[in-house]
């Protein structure tokens, strides 16, 4: 009892400042950099965490969002976590090959993820666990998987079958993947910061990108693109990511508080983000400026004939073994999670 005496008369004595006054202490701050409007699911999802971080930590930790790529934009926000210029990023999965983690763009593959709950029993299962766990030997440390959605494309001209993208410049994010996708479609993949793309589209640098329709809204690319179509051809999902160095440096009890706020910033993501994006498509629709086209069953089956073969051409990039065992998980997403070889 002596010692839990004395360990609260010092801990009261760390509170005093040299005055003897008693004096708050600074709070920690978290620098959270993402590229997308506030109002993207991502963005929603930071300021939950914010609310709920300040909330559950008494104020001792103060969380400065920095969404629209103000802070960072993609390619230097990976670099500045690592410096510790910045504690907290959300960056697409398509974007951590620059890491030397080319397993990441896995989540880029071409139909990969059969639907949202196969999806779920990648990210939420161990091989989810274990692409995070791959971050922690370049100073990072993977908190979360945050959701977004399955991509559209969207160009001036109608995209109905393969052969229309004949030629095109599409934008994609810095993925080996997505430029084997863009190139099976006889397309011109051109990679471009995310800020960059409204500007790129609206200067006609580019001709057409694919994105989530709550992307494309939020950053009004459907103002200057004439044709969206719904492909549901690939996903677009996050790694919520922090350095690794500032992390293990908190105290415990902070730590804990964070990673409840972050348990209850992911969960509240995961229900807004599907919602968002079915919304942003109908008013992306509802503009009547941009046509929104949904593929026929027999279209989407040529989309797949053309871009299937994306997965067997990535296996000596990504891992035949990984793209195998989340293939095996997504076909049985009914079937409790198992252990995976990978
Ligand atoms: C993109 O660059 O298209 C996306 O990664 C942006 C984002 O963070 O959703």
């Amino acid at each position: 009892m002596r010692i839990k005496a004395m360990l609260a008369a010092l801990a009261v004595l760390a509170g005093l400042g040299a005055a003897g006054g008693v004096q708050a202490q600074a709070p920690i701050v978290i620098k959270f950099s993402h590229v997308v409007a506030p109002d993207a699911p991502k963005g929603l999802a930071a300021e939950r965490f914010r609310v709920l971080a300040e909330q559950l930590t008494h104020g001792r930790v103060k969380v400065e969002v920095y969404p629209n790529s103000q802070l960072y934009k993609d390619k230097e926000e990976l670099e500045a976590l690592q410096l510790g210029a910045v504690q907290m990023l959300a960056p697409s999965l398509a974007k951590f090959a620059p890491l030397g983690l080319k397993e990441f763009e896995a989540f880029d593959l071409p139909y990969i993820f059969p639907t949202k709950s196969a999806l779920y029993a990648v990210t939420e299962g161990p091989i989810g666990k274990r692409l995070l766990q791959k971050l922690e030997s370049k100073g990072i440390t993977g908190l979360a998987y945050w959701d977004n959605g399955f991509k559209v494309m969207s160009a001036n001209r109608p995209l109905h079958r393969p052969d229309d993208f004949h030629g095109l410049r599409m934008r994609i994010q810095g993925s080996k993947v997505l430029d084997a996708q863009m190139r099976a479609l006889g397309a011109v993949p051109q990679v471009l910061a995310f800020s960059e793309v409204y500007p790129a589209l609206q200067a006609h640098v580019v001709d057409g990108t694919e994105n989530p329709p709550s992307n494309m809204l939020t950053q009004r690319m459907n103002e200057v693109q004439k044709y969206v179509t719904v492909s549901n051809h690939g996903y677009l999902g996050y790694a919520v990511i922090v350095n690794k160095k500032f992390w293990d440096g908190l105290p415990r009890d902070i730590r804990d508080e964070l990673e409840q706020a972050m348990r209850e910033a992911t969960a509240y993501e995961k229900t807004i983000a599907q919602r968002d994006n079915d919304a942003a498509l109908e008013a992306i629709r509802k503009t009547g400026k941009t046509k929104v086209y949904t593929l026929t069953p027999q279209e989407q089956a040529d989309w797949r004939r053309a871009l299937l073969p994306v997965q067997k051409q990535m296996e000596a990039r990504i891992g035949k073994d990984l793209i195998d065992a989340i293939n095996q998980t997504t076909s049985r997403t009914t079937a409790p999670m198992t252990a995976k070889a990978w």
